[in-house]
């Protein structure tokens, strides 16, 4: 007999209603089709894949009250119902006051970013995220990363990496004054470190110094319920306070935030845009209907609008967040202790492999990562996404490729949808791609589309 384990396990709140059939197509149709996607995965058919891990985004199970929400779809193009019943479920658990849908978070990023960015503006954020950053730039800023040094370092266990760096801010303020700092952007949690949160302490510490310069603050809230729990299990004070509670104090902290309702709030399509300065408002909603559709619906189905007002309220429970990050920590965890290279400490919604430490001999030219997501498919039908040198493109002003610090790989967690068994056979999978890591060979980009290449660039071996 084995010593029985002292501890006591959590378990999903919920029971499976529902089954979708998976696939595994053969090593040798996986190597076809790999070769077919240009090495990229993003351009995989969604049938050739066994395990998918390449977002969190828009690929969750919905619950049975969230379905059963979708048939009160109320689809007016004006005034619909299931407007106001999102718009109170984010007024309940967020606490902004003005609210527009959008078609999804890169939807309220555009229109954030018009209304308050002029060219020559900057915008500090705690690490760039791509939709977010072109938009910026789009709109004339120039992206300022003042995440703390502690973020670029996949080895670091620092438990709240996502932190803004808050010397960097004062002395980029003092560098370029107020005046030309709209925003601060805050990601919680910070999806391209690794899905690290940023403390309570850290948010409060960037209201007081943003307060005294008369600059506003817009939250990133695509995985703030994430960031809450974060905040729960590890900052002092936090232990008896329930996710929803930290989650309304946080959002507190900001003048307003843009939202991918893709993650956090559990549904497969929409977003928002929320802000507490009613002339701010204003400007938005005039913007909306150039770009999403009327200020009730933001290019959101009625049914949809209700499906994320109900998922938001799932989205704030203890157990549920408990479930949700304890089974990336499960396979986060079991990858560390075999000895594989993966981002520390484990974040919120995905695992990351490091792909510098997986590949050595890959320089970053030859997207290390890229290749590495490439190979974990061809072994076994898993897919993942890369997140570095690719994902990070070009200087605006120079053109030239920016080289992140972290070359990785993303095994994102979709919500409610993998058992534990998955999360096993995806170790396992992992493993062995690891055990193979001295015959991996780099890429060579064939096509680099103008915009947020990751998405549609194309590869070869080298
Ligand atoms: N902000 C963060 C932190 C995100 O992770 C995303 C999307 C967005 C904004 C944009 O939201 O996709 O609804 O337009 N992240 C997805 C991902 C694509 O896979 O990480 P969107």
């Amino acid at each position: 007999m084995k010593p029985r384990p002292t501890k006591r396990s959590w378990a999903e709140p919920w029971k499976v209603k529902m089954v979708e059939p998976l696939r595994m197509i053969s090593a040798d149709e996986r190597r076809r089709a790999i070769a077919a996607a240009g090495y990229n995965t993003f351009l995989l058919r969604s049938e050739d894949v066994y395990i998918d891990l390449l977002t969190d985004s828009g690929t969750s199970a919905m619950s049975d009250q969230q379905w059963a929400g979708m048939m009160l779809g109320d689809e007016a193009y004006a005034g619909s119902r299931n407007f106001y019943n999102l718009e109170a479920a984010i007024q309940k658990y967020y606490g902004y006051r003005y609210i527009t849908p959008t078609h999804q978070g890169r939807g309220a990023e555009n229109i954030l970013s018009q209304i308050c960015i002029k060219p020559g503006d900057y915008v500090p954020g705690n690490m760039y995220f791509t939709t977010t950053r072109h938009h910026q730039e789009a709109a004339g800023g120039t992206f300022v990363d003042v995440v703390i040094p502690e973020a670029h370092d996949p080895a670091n266990e620092f438990p709240f990496k996502g932190n803004v760096d808050l010397e960097a801010l004062a002395a980029l303020i003092a560098r370029v004054g107020a005046a030309k700092i709209p925003y601060v952007c805050v990601a919680a949690t910070v999806n391209m470190a690794g899905g690290q949160p940023i403390s309570m302490a850290n948010m409060q510490a960037v209201r007081a110094l943003t307060r005294a310069h008369g600059i506003r603050i817009f939250l990133d809230a695509t995985r703030a319920v994430e960031n809450a729990w974060f905040i729960q299990q590890l900052e002092p004070g936090y232990r008896d306070r329930s996710v929803a509670s930290i989650l309304l104090e946080f959002c507190s902290y900001s003048d307003g935030c843009t939202m991918s309702g893709k993650k956090d709030a559990l549904v497969n399509i929409g977003g928002w845009l929320a802000l507490n300065d009613k002339d701010l408002y204003d400007e938005a909603s005039a913007l909306v209907v150039v770009y999403e559709g009327l200020h009730t619906y933001g290019g959101m189905a009625g049914r949809d609008m209700e499906a994320m007002a109900r998922g938001i309220a799932e989205s704030v429970s203890d157990d549920h967040m408990t479930a949700r990050i304890g089974q990336v920590q499960y396979l986060g965890e079991m990858l560390h202790d075999w000895g594989v290279p993966v981002v520390r400490p484990i974040g919120g919604h995905a695992v990351y492999l490091d792909a510098r430490a997986f590949y050595p001999h890959i320089p970053q030219d030859q997207f290390p990562a890229q290749a590495l997501a490439a190979n974990l498919y061809e072994e076994s039908g898993v897919r993942a996404m890369e997140r570095g040198i690719v994902s990070a493109g070009r200087d605006k002003l120079t053109g030239e490729n920016h080289h992140p610090k972290l070359e990785l790989v993303r095994l994102t967690i979709p919500r409610r949808v993998y058992t534990q068994a998955h999360m096993d056979v995806t170790a396992e999978s992992v493993a062995a791609v690891w055990d193979a890591r001295a015959s991996a060979r780099g890429l060579r980009m064939t096509y680099e589309p103008r915009h947020l290449r990751f998405f549609q660039a194309r590869f070869e071996p080298i």
